[in-house]
């Protein structure tokens, strides 16, 4: 879709926006990330007020680099921004990903996941913002140096995430990057669209930008000032207040989690369990993620296409209900299927039964979807290589993007994904990333089930930990002319 027909006559600031919301940059093969601390807020706000951003109206022509920047609320402190516009940001990012035992419990960030082990991320090194490089291939090296230069007036350099091009497959050496949300640029959704029941993959701007209406035709809470406090405009109004100037619209939350990945110890368990065959081996670590190396949904009959859906495997004994892809996004598979499905809408619709509506729909999909932007790093293996190759270090910069970081990521990761308790499944969580640590009552989650047609389940015990968080932290991807307001904020305060 070009970027005027995305445009035309639906309010849409493709020009604030930064492109990583609307573009992977997957022609940028080469990435790192830089981690920083603010040193000198002047300097600092300085910097973050004329870098040159690329927005999302259009890869053509094709930028040769791209910086994205985005602030944590550490960060937003230390710029000298002040309680008005912080206090306007959710709960989850003020805190920040760690700090709260409750939430790290949640997260799984416990045992070996544990923050006080992470490289970054933790006490004193959380970091303030985080660059974020693109380059198209041989073009990376000369820009870091030349932005690391420019960065030393205002900032501490507090880590580096490299990534290496492992051409669209991760680590393991699964396809990725295959299932994403469609997001509606030309606003067609009809707002308030609630009882829309059945999966759809497109997702109204809200739950991916703040400032447009979300899933529930909502505009999700945000920073909203008199708009008397910025004369200029230099801000966006806010689309239902127009009396108010918007420093989050055209933003969006970005999470980002290191996330280790032990391919050795992988393809030697798996190899394990298989003894040795390599056709079983595939199809068993094809169970565990839901799609098979190639990406092929193991759901659906051939063919990478994204729009299928599991009610034909509602028990499932084609792709276990506890694979990773159906745990991450059971494409409504949580909702009760078919006519089960129209009575009990019914009855939500005529009211007798509004608790189970709400748990309906705070189940369903199109509340938690997430846009996932990671990067790859470390050594690229096949997973022959792998099985007896020296021990190397790879895994993932996950990143997502969510307009609500609680309702989004914090569901995803605690209730899907590292719920011991999903779906009817019991004492086990993902298994490509639970933490395998056992609960405080002694209850095991090391298990994996796979439902089989003719007979109980066959159930996998004793599966070790093959993810471990290494750091993360909760950002504010700002709008561009947001970005500059909050550096002009801070240069005022210092
Ligand atoms: C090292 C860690 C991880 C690995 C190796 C991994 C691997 C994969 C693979 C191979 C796929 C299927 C291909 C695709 O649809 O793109 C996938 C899908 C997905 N993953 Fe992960 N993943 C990891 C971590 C996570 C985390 C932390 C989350 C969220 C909190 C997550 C959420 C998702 C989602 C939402 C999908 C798409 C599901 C769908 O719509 O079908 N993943 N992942």
């Amino acid at each position: 879709m070009s970027a005027s027909t995305v445009a035309a006559g639906t309010g849409i600031e493709l020009d604030d926006i930064q492109g990583l919301l609307r573009f992977g940059f997957k022609h940028h093969t080469e990435a790192v990330f830089l981690l920083l601390q603010v040193k000198d807020a002047a300097a600092a706000c300085q910097w973050l007020g004329q870098v040159p951003l690329t927005n999302s109206v259009s890869l053509d022509p094709i930028p040769t680099t791209v910086v994205q920047v985005a602030l944590s609320s550490a960060g937003m402190r230390a710029l000298g921004v002040g309680a008005e516009v912080l206090g306007g940001f959710s709960e989850e990012f003020l805190q920040g990903m760690t700090g709260d035992p409750n939430r790290a419990r949640r997260l799984g960030d416990v045992g070996e996941n544990s923050s006080d082990k992470w490289d970054w991320g933790s006490g004193k090194r959380v970091p303030h913002v985080a660059v974020l490089l693109y380059a198209l291939p041989g073009h990376l090296d000369a820009f870091q140096r030349s932005i690391e230069t420019q960065c030393t007036a205002g900032f501490e350099l507090l880590y580096r995430l490299p990534t290496t091009d492992m051409g669209t497959v991760e680590p393991f050496g699964f396809a990725d990057g295959l299932s994403q949300p469609e997001l509606d640029w030309p606003r067609l959704i009809p707002a308030a669209d609630q009882e829309q029941l059945a999966y759809r993959n497109s997702s109204c701007l809200g739950e991916f930008i703040l400032g447009y209406p979300n899933e529930y035709g909502l505009y999700t809470p945000r920073p909203l000032l008199d708009a008397r406090r910025d004369p200029e405009g230099s801000l966006p109004r806010a689309e239902e207040s127009p009396d108010s100037a918007d420093v989050g619209r055209n933003g969006t939350y970005l999470v980002l989690r290191h996330l280790r990945q032990d391919v050795r110890g992988f393809w030697q368990e798996i190899d394990k369990r298989a003894r040795g065959a390599a056709v079983e081996r595939e199809r068993l670590a094809s169970q565990i993620v839901g799609r098979t190396l190639s990406g092929e949904p193991i759901v659906a009959d051939g063919g990478t296409d994204n729009s299928f859906t599991f009610e034909s495997d509602p028990h499932g004994q084609r792709c276990p209900v506890g694979a990773h892809i159906r745990r991450a996004n059971p494409r409504n598979a949580d909702l009760p299927p078919g006519g089960l499905g129209v009575i009990s809408w019914l009855l939500k619709t005529l009211g007798f039964n509004s608790c189970a509506r709400a748990r309906d729909l705070a189940a369903s999909t199109r509340f938690h979807r997430l846009l996932r932007r990671g990067r790859e790093y470390g050594v690229r293996l096949t997973p022959a290589e792998a099985l007896s190759a020296p021990p190397a270090e790879s895994g993932l910069h996950f990143i997502c993007l969510n307009a609500n970081i609680q309702r989004q990521f914090e569901f995803v990761q605690g209730a899907w994904l590292m719920s011991t308790k999903f779906n009817g499944l019991h004492e086990e969580s993902d298994p490509l990333l639970g933490n395998r640590l056992a609960g405080a009552a002694g209850t095991r989650c090391d298990y994996f089930s796979l439902p089989q047609a003719d007979g109980p389940a066959q159930r996998l015990e004793g599966l070790p930990q093959f993810v471990t968080v290494t750091g993360g932290a909760y950002f504010f991807l700002p709008g561009i002319r947001a970005l500059r307001f909050l550096a002009q904020l801070g240069t005022r305060s210092s």
